[in-house]
């Protein structure tokens, strides 16, 4: 471990069966929801708000603001949804955290409950990770028989019930409305907002949604403070966050660090890129981020840092390529995984992605014109901001930044008649 990594979600990782109850309260588990019980709804929303937590779920907005938007004088019930549907190409954070620390989450999950005055909620995990599922129910049942969540909590009156929900494996599942639907009972896709959840959310009612790490980082910010959390990270963009670093990097995995840190830092505690080879390309935040290149090693992976580099933070999964990726190839790649998943709702998704696959696959056979990289950027055009939610925006992200800076790649598939790359040297598009 060195001075530049600051593990405090993933500090009890490592301990043995640290996903149980017994080893959770033996660190100083749900020492925090009693705190927080014996506060104010509205306080514990002001300190949140107060630490700056920002959404970790790839958008940065404002927790403790998101849930100062409920209106506490709606008859109707309150909800909060935890969105544990992480399917982001390269995320896998919120999954680790909930097989080495679920009672983490279902701690923050009963003290935003309280603080939204909510007494049921939700944790929607993705379908496919059955294993996350069954270890965040048995924790739930823990948290239960601990008197944690159900009636009368400690003796406070509040009630809480919470509930794990699988998906059925469905990337539009993660946007926030398309999960709500898929909540109710039907079909996942987005909805139009306004109204956004916190006013219409699940059954129409008042609903917070927040990502895994957004809630996980709760209990933490109740015992140590606001000023403390503040003091990592940066002036807007504050606190620690988990990192994912996958690719052509030594020792991949996730790296707990403060905002602000850069690649070039965290390459360095994860053993560079890998050996015998140098960067070429990663995305900040999965591949619904611009990628980035070697000229940005030094911009701080905070929201304004990568924001002023032309991408976004997204959700702070690195992908790492070296010199031995074609470009044109990942980037067909992931054009491919956004057509597949498109939900199918609005036009402008359902047809361009599909249109971008076929552009785009031609091009990186090496065959067509170069005309054809000015209608792969006019389909992109096309598509951006004009679709039902993020996910086509999502899809055109690494199109144009990789046109932008490796365009004599795409014509040099066009001069060699294909890809000029040897595909077995990457290993990673075999
Ligand atoms: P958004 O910026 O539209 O909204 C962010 C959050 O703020 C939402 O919960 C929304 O309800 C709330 N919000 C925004 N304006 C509001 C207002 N005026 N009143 C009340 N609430 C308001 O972003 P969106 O579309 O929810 O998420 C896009 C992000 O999702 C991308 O940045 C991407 O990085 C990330 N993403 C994450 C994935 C994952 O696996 N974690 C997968 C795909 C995308």
């Amino acid at each position: 471990m060195t001075d530049t990594l600051t593990p405090v979600l993933s500090d009890n990782w490592d301990q043995e069966r640290s996903w149980t109850l017994e080893a959770y309260e033996s660190t100083g588990g749900y020492g925090a929801l009693r705190t927080a019980l014996g506060m104010a709804p509205d306080d514990l929303i002001s300190l949140v708000k107060d630490s700056g937590l920002r959404g970790r779920g790839g958008a940065g907005f404002p927790t403790g603001m998101k849930w100062g938007f409920i209106p506490q004088d709606n008859p109707k019930p309150k909800y909060l949804v935890v969105n544990a549907d992480e399917s982001e190409p390269g995320t896998c954070k919120d999954m680790p955290l909930m097989m080495a620390s679920p009672h983490t989450l279902v701690e923050g999950v009963i003290i935003s409950a309280f603080a939204i005055r909510a007494e049921h909620a939700f944790i929607y995990v993705r379908g496919e990770v059955l294993h996350v599922i069954r270890r965040l129910q048995r924790a739930v049942q823990e948290a239960y028989l601990a008197g944690h969540i159900g009636k009368d909590i400690h003796g406070t009156g509040y009630n809480l019930e919470v509930t794990v929900h699988a998906g059925a494996g469905a990337y539009i599942c993660g946007e926030e409305t398309a999960l709500l639907d898929s909540l109710e009972g039907r079909r996942g896709q987005p909805r139009l907002r306004p109204p956004f959840p916190a006013v219409a959310g699940l059954y129409s009612s008042p609903t917070v949604i927040n990502n895994v790490e957004s809630i996980a980082s709760v209990p933490v910010i109740v015992r140590n403070g606001a000023d403390w959390f503040g003091s990592m990270g940066t002036e807007k963009s504050k606190g620690m966050t988990l990192y994912s670093l996958s690719g052509h990097v030594t020792r991949p995995g996730q790296y707990e660090a403060p905002l602000g840190i850069t690649l070039r830092q965290l390459l360095e505690v994860a053993g560079g890129v890998r050996e015998g080879h140098e960067l070429k390309f990663w995305t900040p935040g999965g591949s619904s981020t611009p990628i980035l290149t070697a000229a940005h090693l030094d911009v701080p992976l905070d929201y304004e840092g990568v924001g002023a580099a032309g991408s976004m933070l997204g959700t702070k999964a690195l992908q790492i390529f070296d010199e031995t990726t074609c470009v044109v190839r990942a980037t067909l790649r992931w054009t491919e995984f956004y057509k597949h998943e498109s939900c199918g709702k609005c036009t402008p998704c359902r047809e361009g992605t599909w249109w971008l696959v076929q552009t785009l696959a031609r091009l990186e056979k090496g065959q067509g014109t170069e005309a054809d990289l000015e209608k792969v950027l006019d389909q992109c055009d096309n598509i951006l901001g004009r679709s039902f939610c993020a996910l086509a925006d999502g899809a055109v992200s690494p199109i144009a930044s990789s046109i932008e800076y490796f365009r004599d790649e795409y014509v040099a598939h066009l001069e060699h008649g294909g890809c000029p790359f040897d595909p077995a040297a990457s290993t990673l598009f075999a």
